[in-house]
């Protein structure tokens, strides 16, 4: 069969290991040289520091008191960070703040360990051919794409019996189990909030939640942004929208970065320990016809500290249309989006994300 080497050549292996490494965010800061050209926005990012001109907050939404009868008044604050925010902290989401502590210490721990160490899951076969999963940084589809300043470690999480094993850690001891336990507390998580959604849609309560079958996929991304010398310049991580159905972040506890765009400003994701971070994806806007919005967000860099976010990103089976429900649609509010395979949105959005464009906006009808 061609293409099947028999042994790994070393020296192959070596020179890709190092190439690797020169593309490493972490081993560029710890190297202490200059944001290389490929890292600057074209468009200096100037607004990056001006703090936005509205007072408005991120919406914390009580996920206990949401699916209690006397939760109406949360309910309320639940459609409408959906309509207008697209995002919002989750609090009383069920999940022990000790255990949510251990996923981000030993997220922290990962990403410190040496280079070699750390290789070991990498995401790139021989130092080139590039695969989704593992340790390292996302595609480089073009030339001219602008990188973003941040590493990354990206698993797929559910299916069970589709996991990767290769590349998931066994440094920290403890990460593959954690992890596991982590990918099923998201899915409570992600059933409570489904399930809040069609109530206040006035729909059968399992509509949405139905759609994530067995076959659905969830993946987890460790995002690591080391300290950047030029954080008005260069981003964490650049503007974009999620193409998941639907996406929950454990965010550091000490450093905010994340930002999302509401009535054209930027708004700072605050530090709120304990809490996880619901953001729709364009999965959730398609499939409620545009009632729920998949909000642009952005990581901006940090000179003084490190940062670190762990997202868990849940899509449908990539067998699966994604297209507005039926219920959704009627005269007044018409079909707004095209179907589509799910496994074929993603692979747009890989390449419209190193282009800088938003795939939702080639499925609008
Ligand atoms: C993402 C994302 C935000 C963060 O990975 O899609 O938006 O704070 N991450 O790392
Ligand atoms: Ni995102």
């Amino acid at each position: 069969m061609f293409g099947l080497r028999p042994y790994p050549n070393s020296k192959v292996m070596e020179e890709g290991k190092k190439e690797m490494g020169s593309r490493l965010v972490q081993e560029l800061a710890m190297s202490g040289r200059d944001a290389p050209t490929s890292y600057i926005q074209r468009d200096p990012v100037r607004q990056i520091n001006s703090p936005p001109h509205t007072s408005a907050q991120v919406p914390v939404i009580d996920l206990n008191r949401l699916s209690q009868s006397d939760g109406a008044d949360e309910s309320v604050k639940f459609r409408d960070a959906l309509q207008s925010w697209g995002l919002f902290l989750a609090v009383n989401h069920g999940i022990p703040s000790s255990f949510l502590d251990e996923v981000l210490n030993l997220s922290t721990e990962f990403f410190h360990l040496p280079l070699e160490e750390k290789q070991k899951f990498a995401n790139l076969v021989d130092g080139k051919e590039f695969k989704l999963e593992g340790y390292g940084n996302d595609i480089v589809l073009r030339d001219d794409q602008t990188l973003d300043w941040n590493d990354r470690l990206y698993l797929l999480v559910q299916p069970e019996d589709q996991r990767n094993l290769d590349v998931w850690p066994t440094n920290p001891v403890s990460f593959r189990d954690v992890l596991h336990t982590f990918g099923k507390n998201t899915q409570t998580v992600r059933a409570q909030i489904l399930r809040a959604m069609a109530k206040v849609l006035e729909l059968k309560e399992d509509c949405f939640v139905k759609q994530f079958d067995e076959k659905a996929n969830m993946y987890a991304r460790f995002n690591y942004y080391p300290l950047c010398k030029r954080p008005d310049l260069v981003f964490g991580l650049k503007p974009h929208a999620d193409a998941s159905a639907m996406t929950i972040l454990l965010l550091d506890k000490e450093v905010a970065g994340l930002q999302v765009r509401k009535n054209a400003e930027w708004v700072d994701v605050p530090v709120f320990p304990d809490s996880l971070l619901v953001v729709i994806g364009d999965g959730i806007e398609i499939m409620s016809n545009g009632i729920f919005k998949s909000p642009i967000h952005r990581v901006v860099a940090n000179s003084e500290k490190e940062r670190l976010s762990v997202v868990m990103f849940s899509a449908l089976d990539p067998e699966k249309n994604l297209e507005p429900l039926d219920e959704l649609i009627d005269e007044t509010r018409p079909r707004m989006y095209k179907m589509v395979k799910t496994k074929d949105y993603l692979a747009d959005h890989f390449k419209h994300f190193a282009e800088g464009k938003r795939t939702l906006d080639f499925y609008k009808i």
